[in-house]
């Protein structure tokens, strides 16, 4: 196993896994704990997989902490299709939503519910380019269905610190899909949290919902039953066939985050991983400029920018000579991103800092 060259893998997801998550899917994989098949072979109302569909919720419940009061569901259509499910299921008809607009992921989801209804952006990042997040109370429509924030914005690299401050009588909703499973949350603080899986959770594939029990009873009647809360939540997931070998992936993922020692465990880890990066772009003397105001950056998701495209151009080609994949920016932002999730070992982000500062005596 040693032997295999693994990349240091900075995509932003689907992103790097644990090699020894890797390494216990692969002992799995043909014979899955004596039962002669795959996980991808089985059937999902077998008894094989209702252990695994259950103890990975267990294991999700156990890390995060999850109130008893809330449902836990592995859905599919990614985090794209929460954006309109959300709306669809929690917002009753002629009522209002308010959207926190801070990058990129939460203004597709703003959009997404406008298409089906009344929704108010209450704080709208885009006039200083996705930098900054909201500081302070926001005006919120005391008779909003919800309120919607995405906890880390993926492509612009700011990353609530806590949770903003609403109404405790309105339900607060939030898209963690890249920096979920990252540090301790409070869930009771939520109504709902939805992340897709693909960056610190497992493979694509799945998406994780976590809803507080009485939100149910606003789904409204006839709705696609693969678009209807209640249906999902009440049949655990398995109202059709879920998509089996993420949810496995995933439950091994949290094995792992368990084995590590939780989410406190991995936080202290990412914080390191993030200042390691942080303090190489700080102290560049400007070569390397953060996108995020710094009191707004995350700790899963840095892009940054260098005094010319043609530079960054020659570092991604470059980078990716020493075996360093996934740096290039999303295409709105430009530059680079290096996407630091859970699983990245803290070699890649040293092997990262350490190319940083060599491109820079070569070429800064
Ligand atoms: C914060 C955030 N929300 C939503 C999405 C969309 O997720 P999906 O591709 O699973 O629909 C992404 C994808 O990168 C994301 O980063």
């Amino acid at each position: 196993m040693t032997s295999i060259k693994r990349a240091h893998n900075f995509n932003a997801g689907p992103a790097v896994l644990p090699m020894s998550v890797l390494e216990k899917a692969q002992a799995e994989m043909f014979d899955f704990q004596g039962c002669g098949m795959s996980v991808m072979e089985m059937s999902h109302r077998s008894k094989e997989f209702e252990g695994i569909i259950q103890t990975a919720e267990a294991d999700l419940r156990e890390l995060l902490g999850i109130p008893t009061n809330y449902k836990v569901m592995f859905l599919q259509g990614g985090a794209t299709l929460q954006f309109a499910m959300l709306p669809m299921n929690l917002r009753p008809a002629g009522a209002s939503a308010d959207y926190i607009v801070t990058g990129s992921w939460s203004k597709i989801a703003s959009k997404e519910a406008g298409k089906l209804g009344k929704t108010n952006v209450i704080f709208n990042g885009e006039s200083a380019n996705f930098t900054t997040l909201p500081t302070g109370p926001l005006t919120v429509d005391p008779q909003a269905a919800y309120v919607h924030f995405c906890h880390n914005e993926t492509i612009h690299g700011v990353e609530f610190k806590s949770e903003p401050v609403v109404p405790a009588e309105i339900p607060l909703i939030c898209d963690m899909s890249s920096d979920f499973l990252s540090q301790p949350v409070d869930v009771s603080k939520y109504a709902m949290i939805y992340a897709g899986a693909q960056k610190n959770a497992g493979p694509a594939g799945v998406v994780v919902v976590i809803m507080r029990e009485d939100l149910l009873a606003r789904v409204p009647e006839k709705l696609p039953v693969m678009l209807d809360y209640k249906v999902l939540a009440e049949s655990g997931s398995l109202h059709n066939t879920p998509p089996c070998y993420s949810i496995y992936m995933v439950g091994l993922v949290l094995k792992w985050l368990k084995e590590l020692g939780g989410l406190p465990a991995i936080h202290k880890i990412n914080l390191e991983k993030a200042k390691l990066v942080y303090d190489a772009i700080d102290h560049s003397g400007g070569y390397y400029r953060g996108h995020a105001a710094p009191e707004a950056r995350s700790i899963m998701n840095v892009p940054f920018r260098m005094p010319s495209e043609e530079l960054e151009e020659a570092f991604v080609k470059e980078a990716k000579k020493a075996n360093l994949i996934g740096l290039k920016g999303h295409r709105s932002v430009g530059g680079l991103r290096a996407s630091i999730y859970n699983a990245l070992p803290m070699e890649s982000a040293k092997a990262l800092v350490e190319f940083m500062a060599e491109f820079q005596r070569k070429n800064g």
